[in-house]
């Protein structure tokens, strides 16, 4: 396991209802809305997914929606068909590249049925209205501009095989698979009016079955021509004995000039160096746990002086041991191993050390016409050692660590695994948060900190958890709002929801969510440069103790009180749900008027609420359910126990008889009082107790019981439609449906 980390499990706040949560979907359908592209300037988001490609304002995703739909041709879908690849999911026109081109189109392919195919896309600044025949038209803005071009070494054939894309001035470099069999991968350069470059062909030394997840201009220096193209991706490596392939994450960079070699390399990357990525955990006993596979990568500036933070989601499939983490890099550190030693081997079965001989100048990786190379201007100027340099030796000695050579986060033994991240630097009143989007899974969101621990131990925590959708593939950061895709649409979450924590100051205090502080009246989004004197805010220690003096804090120590029903020698169950998954629970008892006290063994305290077994006369009484969080106690429930009457019970159990032949040998006047408000909620009670008892039993594949209660009570409808007609005059009885009724006795 992974000792040294304190892991939160336990039940989330699941916010399922959200005031700022806007969704967009073309249809039910699975349409793997997989890349999302952020046009800041004019505020729209371009999606692309099967078929179709959408243009959002970002403002508001569900408002004005622009669709443009682009199948495959009728022809290829045949052709894909014959070829045996699955028609529902491999033959659609997967759109993988959406990348803007210049002010007025964008460039678009897709995989067209396994035939990748690219377009222009007008992509409409505004609304044009032209007249046609004498009457004005409103001209679609956002449209196919160009007759589609092949868009082979621009988008992998297969659409579960990952594309990755940038575009420089209107050149487009991606990384994808170049074949319809999916075993020739590239980093390539197309679309561009230089030569086409590419990595060296079916070399396992550049790149071996890579699985690309993302790419980024990232600046080195100043110089713009030192700038570099970062791709992230894992891969499969051979280790020396030559026999087992581990995945490994890597990156690999090259310098956009690069337009290859003159005599070696010609149409290769002269420029292309890869170095691997670690996110592990060291145990006490010194070994080292790998999280290997790269699943997503979020860039984050800083204003710190190391600037650029990369933050990798991994995960690990190793048999023994399962889970994610996410795991942040300083570019800084990223440049300092491509600044250091070379791999070096003198064959396949040898060892890997650091090279030791002489580097060629300039030294292999560097761009030409840059801070270093003024006099270099394109890469065919380079000296043929430096080419020979980097074909035999593109990988670099040392790995990258994280930033404290550990993960920020660390899952293991949960139920899902973390599949997609974005981070917002927060300024709060105890300082700057990094504050956490990670995507599940099973369709959430977590939201949460990492909060400043001491050296040996992270401390994450969980502030809440979305239900989005199935899958999460991606999010976007962007003014104050993320975006979330997935198989079946886009969601718009505003990234402060400080509603959410409720009314209370000591609510708010303890969400300990950066976004949010108590201002005297409400939770409410924090400004860190905002002068409101009675703001109240404690991230790092959260204690309403402190923060909230004065705002009435004893009312936490009270709870409305609640009447609860139980049959006697039957399980019952009393409700408490903390507010925090961060509180620890206890319960008190109150029979009489006697003192409060702990209760006996033979009551369960859950998650979710206490559980008696076999609940008798003496159980009766008031139940508290008491939380502590940081040392702030309060009342979440307050449960008035009575046990129903042997009696009462009887009538229901009764083996001999129906219900309907009991409820037709007494007076509905009998029955009316049968079915009192209070008892027919205990009916209720005790029904829902049978049927989760037999839903249990089904589960344990036992057969389950005749149970004394299956009548006809079909029969018994009437009866109580008719008490349910009366019911409805009279507000102060608790209406119950009969479907409600019928349901539980089913
Ligand atoms: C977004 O637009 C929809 C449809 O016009 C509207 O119902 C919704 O309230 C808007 N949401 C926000 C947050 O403005
Ligand atoms: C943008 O590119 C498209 C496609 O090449 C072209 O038709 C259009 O005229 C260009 N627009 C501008 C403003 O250059
Ligand atoms: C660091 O945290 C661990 C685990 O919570 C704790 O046992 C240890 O005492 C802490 N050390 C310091 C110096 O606070
Ligand atoms: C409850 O259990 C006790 C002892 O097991 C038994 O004597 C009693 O009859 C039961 N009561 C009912 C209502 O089943
Ligand atoms: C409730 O108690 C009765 C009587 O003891 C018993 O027959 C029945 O199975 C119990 N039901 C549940 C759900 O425990």
């Amino acid at each position: 396991g992974v000792g040294a980390y304190k892991l939160l499990f336990g039940p989330f706040l699941l916010s399922r209802v959200f005031a700022s949560f806007e969704h967009y979907s073309i249809s039910d359908k699975a349409m793997d809305y997989r890349i999302l592209h952020v046009d800041e300037d004019q505020d729209r988001m371009y999606v692309g997914c099967k078929d179709h490609v959408l243009s959002m304002d970002i403002n508001n995703i569900t408002d004005g929606t622009l669709k443009v739909f682009w199948p495959a041709s009728n022809s290829k879908i045949e052709e894909c068909q014959m070829a045996g690849k699955d028609p529902t999911h491999g033959c659609g026109n997967f759109i993988r590249v959406v990348q803007p081109y210049n002010r007025t189109h964008m460039f678009m392919c897709g995989s067209g049925a396994y035939s990748p195919v690219c377009v222009y896309i007008n992509r409409g600044r505004r609304p044009e209205v032209r007249v046609v025949y004498g009457k004005w038209l409103q001209e679609q803005v956002f449209h196919i501009d160009s007759k589609s071009e092949s868009g082979k070494g621009r988008c992998s054939f297969n659409p579960e095989v990952n594309t990755v894309s940038v575009m420089l001035n209107q050149e487009l470099f991606s990384g994808m698979y170049i074949d319809f069999m999916g075993t020739d991968s590239a980093i390539f350069r197309s679309l561009t009016k230089r030569n086409a470059v590419r990595t060296d062909q079916h070399n396992s030394k550049w790149l071996s079955e890579p699985i690309f997840i993302d790419a980024h201009l990232i600046p080195d220096g100043t110089d713009p021509n030192d700038a570099k193209l970062y791709f992230f991706f894992r891969e499969r490596l051979t280790d020396n004995s030559g026999h087992t392939k581990n995945i490994h994450t890597m990156v690999a960079r090259v310098c956009p000039n690069d337009i290859g070699g003159q005599r070696s390399l010609v149409n290769k990357w002269t420029t292309f160096l890869k170095a691997r990525i670690v996110c592990s955990v060291l145990e006490e006993d010194g070994t080292e746990t790998h999280f290997d596979e790269l699943e997503n990568v979020f860039l984050l500036e800083t204003d710190q002086p190391k600037g650029l933070l990369v933050f990798g989601v991994f995960t690990s499939t190793s048999s023994v041991f399962k889970g994610s983490a996410v795991c942040m890099y300083n570019m800084a550190d990223i440049l300092t191993v491509f600044n250091g030693p070379f791999a070096h081997r003198d064959g396949p079965n040898f060892q890997w050390v650091a090279f030791q001989g002489r580097i060629p100048y300039p030294r292999p990786g560097t761009c030409p016409g840059g801070a270093f190379t003024p006099d270099i201007h394109t890469t065919k100027e380079f000296p043929d050692d430096v080419v020979t340099f980097v074909r035999n030796h593109p990988v670099m000695y040392n790995p990258i660590y994280p930033v404290g050579r550990r993960p920020l986060v660390v899952r293991t033994g949960a139920d899902y695994k973390y599949t997609a991240v974005v981070v917002d630097q927060v300024a709060a009143a105890d300082g700057n948060y990094q504050v956490l989007f990670l995507g599940t899974d099973k369709g959430t969101i977590q939201k949460l900190i990492v909060l400043p621990s001491n050296q040996s131990v992270h401390e994450d925590l969980i502030l809440e958890e979305l239900e989005v959708f199935k899958v999460c593939y991606l999010s976007i950061l962007f003014s104050q709002q993320l975006y979330v895709s997935s198989e079946y649409g886009v969601s718009q979450v505003s990234l402060h929801r400080c509603q959410a924590y409720g009314e209370a100051c000591a609510d708010c205090c303890l969400a300990r969510d950066p976004y949010c502080a108590w201002d005297g009246l409400s939770c409410s989004r924090f400004y860190p440069t905002g002068k409101r004197r009675s703001r109240r805010q404690d991230i790092i220690h959260g204690n309403p103790l402190t923060q909230c003096r004065g705002f009435n804090l004893k009312a936490y120590r009270n709870a409305a009180e609640m009447m609860q029903y139980g049959v006697k020698n039957n399980t019952t169950f009393l409700e408490c749900i903390p507010k925090s998954p961060q509180a620890s629970i206890r319960w008190l008892i109150q029979r009489d008027n006697d003192r409060r006290k702990e209760l006996s063994d033979r009551v369960v305290s859950t998650e979710h609420g206490l559980l008696i077994r076999s609940v008798q006369l003496s159980d009766q009484g008031l139940y508290y359910c008491l939380t502590t969080e940081n040392n702030f106690k309060r009342t979440v429930a307050k449960i008035r126990l009575r046990v129903l009457s042997e009696a009462m019970v009887g009538l229901l159990t009764d083996k001999q008889q129906s219900p309907w032949a009991w409820a037709s040998s007494v007076h509905p006047k009998v029955l009316l009082s049968a079915f009192s408000p209070a008892e027919s909620m205990a009916v209720q009670q005790f029904c829902k107790e049978r049927q989760e008892q037999k839903h249990l039993q089904q589960r344990q594949q036992q057969p389950p019981h005749p149970g004394p209660l299956r009548g006809d009570l079909a029969k018994l409808k009437p009866l109580l439609d008719r008490r349910k007609s009366r019911n409805r005059h009279s507000l102060n009885q608790p209406q119950i449906s009969v479907t409600e009724m019928k349901c539980s006795f089913r």
